[in-house]
């Protein structure tokens, strides 16, 4: 502890210190001015800045800031170094509105795609949105202004967030649910990590000692401030000894109160409020080392959200149509072409600095061209057959038929999840009537999570999934739309068939007060591989104007430590006619293992871009972490020996080159066995084996005598003893073979128990 932070706290009163763990209003926390304890000023986040000029307003109009692109769409760039730069350009924002730590980003798991709140999160693959969390973060915080990871944990729904318990068994929360946020802790060091609302297995987050304290503070090394939710504390003193330092909003003097006399009665050792006060420090007084002050350059920041948005959006489908070249006339169909879809509702929604409309930007973009517009369908739920009529007729006398359809807010939104994962009636109609007429229709949909197109998509030409585009998102299309930027996202989620077809959907949305994570391991395409469903489109999908070859994968090293790991690289050539770029994709398939694992998980990924003709290789290193799983009766990430396909792939169902590479584990893991471990285990178990071995044999032709059983015999109960005998625990075994045993079988099996424990020392 810093000498100046041990002083101030040695001065506080117990009062002080309790009212600095809850904020003084919406934004602020509480300052200490006798002490020189600042206030510290927090906004609104993640994908651009909701300063609410009064900080005792949760809502208001807030300060003009810039509205880049939301997560779903800047995953979709997978390009680390472009949302490091976005993160620049946020912190630059903060500087100038006055605030020092920004909301965000969410690193929740995208388990459903009816999650009203998908749009503000990365992925369905904890690598890929750890990454993305992790550059997002080290952008902010590179000029000196904090970030609040957020929600954490298992905050993956909006039906009641505030109260609902995740079940989630402790090998999916490690392997799904926490890796995103340990990866953005351990390598960038967020300031802030923001508790959710929800319980995870019945305890609050926000008082959840194993997972605030002994998972984030203790294992991870975490040293910033936990701040929870707005609202999610409930009871201020279990909130401090689970780890929960900073409550919002305040001010709160009950709470405040109730920590006072938790002290005083001795029900909450004042240790605990002191190591909440030292974080909260900390953290006030590093965000004061950043003078706010200045402007920033509104031209600039459209522009960088501009890139993104160029990089984010994902071309899903064209038969050729596209770019578009010598049109004499395009009919532009959509309201969402006026008024631009580019961000959701919640606590997340910005006031932009401006907006480019898609269609003018069209204009912009497409010269010496006639166009003409409908509006196509209205921006409420009401069915118009006029617009689609109107629209009809436009499009049959032109060229091409552009389509803008935005998913409306009342289809999606912060504090609901989704009905269902379909346009609107009426834009499914339109998108029917207008292809059925024009065949040279292309649709550009805003929206933040994946929608159905069966019904539909076999009638247009192209698809481009604009996302929550960002306030110049409308720019970016056009460019893509014209071939001026060559489209280069792919996406960072499964789109399925069908609602029915998703791996939640059997678990979802809980109810009774809890929601059961019933598919474990299997969300997104861990689930659709193991299932083999047919998916729309598969997770790392996206097409370019040019075609890419993958060709001479290699690995540094054939046979490796886990902790060395390896690296892969792989020649990419741009074999097409516009330069483009191409994202790498490497999985890691176990071919054997312990547990059940699934086919594979994207374990690395590169960006690279390519002139015609031009060819670079790829390298792309792999850790431990890489070939690892969490085993929950070791408690903790274990590697095994044996041999791993690495699949270089240009999305998860499009793999380019397989190598395959063998592990030397160098773990000593002690011996999990048990009074209860089967035959089986004892078998496998290194330790066990050691001690059981000799015995074994003995059983072994014991049991097959008293069973029967065996190769050709099978005991006159239809069935392979053996087999059976191998899942009994041994103890259950030498129990039905006590009689030619000397000593009771519990005794037997404790002692050799203690055998295998001595040997661990
Ligand atoms: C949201 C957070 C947000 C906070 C402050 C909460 O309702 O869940 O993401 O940062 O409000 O607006």
């Amino acid at each position: 502890m810093s000498d100046r932070i041990q002083n101030i706290i040695s001065k506080m009163t117990l009062e002080e210190k309790a009212a600095l763990c809850t904020g003084a209003s919406w934004w602020t926390t509480t300052p200490i001015e006798r002490l020189d304890v600042p206030e510290m000023m927090v906004s609104d986040g993640p994908h651009g800045l909701r300063r609410v000029p009064d900080v005792h307003m949760v809502s208001q109009d807030s300060l003009p800031a810039t509205c880049f692109p939301t997560a779903s769409c800047s995953a979709s760039t997978w390009n680390v170094e472009l949302v490091r730069k976005m993160g620049e350009a946020l912190a630059e924002e903060c500087i100038a509105l006055n605030v020092d730590v920004i909301l965000g980003p969410g690193a929740n798991m995208k388990r459903s795609p009816l999650c009203g709140r998908n749009f503000e999160y990365f992925s369905e693959d904890p690598f890929l949105a750890g990454e993305m969390a992790a550059s997002l973060i080290n952008g902010i915080q590179s000029r000196g202004v904090g970030t609040s990871l957020k929600h954490f944990a298992a905050n993956n729904q909006e039906f009641q967030r505030f109260s609902i318990s995740s079940e989630v068994d402790e090998r999916t929360l490690r392997e799904i649910y926490l890796p995103a946020f340990e990866k953005a802790v351990k390598t960038a060091k967020p300031w802030t990590v923001m508790c959710s609302y929800n319980k995870l297995n019945g305890t609050f987050a926000s008082e959840n000692y194993r997972l605030l304290t002994e998972i984030l503070k203790n294992e991870w090394g975490f040293e910033g401030l936990v701040v929870s939710d707005w609202g999610a504390v409930h009871d201020r003193v279990a909130a401090l000894k689970g780890g929960l330092d900073l409550e919002m909003p305040g001010p709160q003097e009950s709470r405040v109160k109730a920590v006072v006399e938790a002290v005083r009665s001795g029900k909450l050792d004042e240790a605990i409020l002191n190591e909440s006060v030292r974080r909260i420090l900390n953290i006030v007084f590093k965000a004061k080392e950043t003078p706010k002050k200045g402007t920033f350059d509104v031209n600039a920041h459209h522009e960088m959200a501009r890139k993104v948005t160029a990089e984010g959006m994902v071309l899903l489908k064209n038969n050729g149509l596209l770019p578009l070249k010598g049109q004499q006339h395009i009919a532009v169909i959509g309201q969402s072409a006026q008024e631009a879809h580019f961000q959701g509702g919640g606590s997340s929604h910005i006031n932009p600095t401006k907006v480019a409309v898609p269609f003018k930007e069209l204009q912009i973009h497409v010269l010496d061209t006639e166009f003409s517009f409908a509006e196509g369908y209205p921006a409420d739920n009401s069915f118009q057959q006029d617009l689609i009529d109107e629209a009809v007729t436009i499009v049959k006398t032109a060229d091409v038929a552009v389509l803008y359809i935005a998913l409306p807010t009342f289809k999606e939104s912060e504090g609901y999840d989704r009905a269902d994962l379909d346009l609107t009636q009426h834009q499914v109609a339109l998108i029917k009537a207008v292809s059925k007429v024009q065949p040279n229709t292309v649709v550009v949909l805003n929206n933040g999570a994946p929608v159905t197109m069966d019904d539909w998509i076999d009638g247009v030409a192209a698809v481009l999934e604009g996302y929550m585009m960002g306030q110049a998102g409308g720019i970016a299309i056009a460019e893509a739309l014209v071939g001026k930027i060559n489209p280069s996202g792919k996406l960072a989620e499964t789109f399925p068939h069908r609602l029915v077809d998703t791996p939640a959907f059997i678990n979802w949305p809980g109810g009774a007060g809890k929601v059961n994570y019933g598919e474990g391991l299997f969300i997104g395409y861990r689930y659709y591989d193991a299932k083999q469903i047919p998916v729309l489109f598969p997770f790392g999908f996206g097409l370019s104007y040019t075609t890419f070859a993958y060709s001479n994968a290699k690995v540094s090293k054939k046979t490796f430590k886990d902790n060395d790991g390896v690296t892969v690289m792989v020649d990419v050539t741009n074999i097409g006619k516009v330069t483009g770029k191409e994202i790498v994709q490497v999985y890691v398939h176990d071919q054997k293992s312990g547990l059940v694992r699934p086919e594979k998980e994207l374990k690395g990924f590169a960006k690279v871009e390519l002139k015609p003709g031009e060819t670079k290789t790829v390298s792309i290193p792999l850790d431990f972490r890489a070939f690892a799983f969490y085993h929950p009766a070791y408690s903790q990430w274990i590697t095994e020996d044996g041999d791993f396909d690495l699949l270089i792939a240009a999305s998860a169902a499009d793999i380019r080159q397989k190598l395959t590479v063998t592990l030397e584990s160098t773990l000593k893991l002690p011996s999990i066995l048990d009074k209860q471990s089967t035959i089986r285990e004892w078998n496998n178990d290194p330790l066990g084996k050691s001690v059981f071995g000799a015995f074994y044999t003995q059983i072994a032709a014991q049991g097959k005598k008293i069973f029967g059983g065996g190769e050709n015999d099978q005991g006159g109960m239809g069935m392979d003893f053996m087999d059976m005998m191998g899942d009994m625990p041994l103890v259950s075994v030498l129990v039905f073979v006590q009689e030619s045993l000397d000593r009771p079988a519990d005794d037997i099996v404790d002692e050799m128990l203690n055998q295998v424990h001595n040997l661990k020392k």
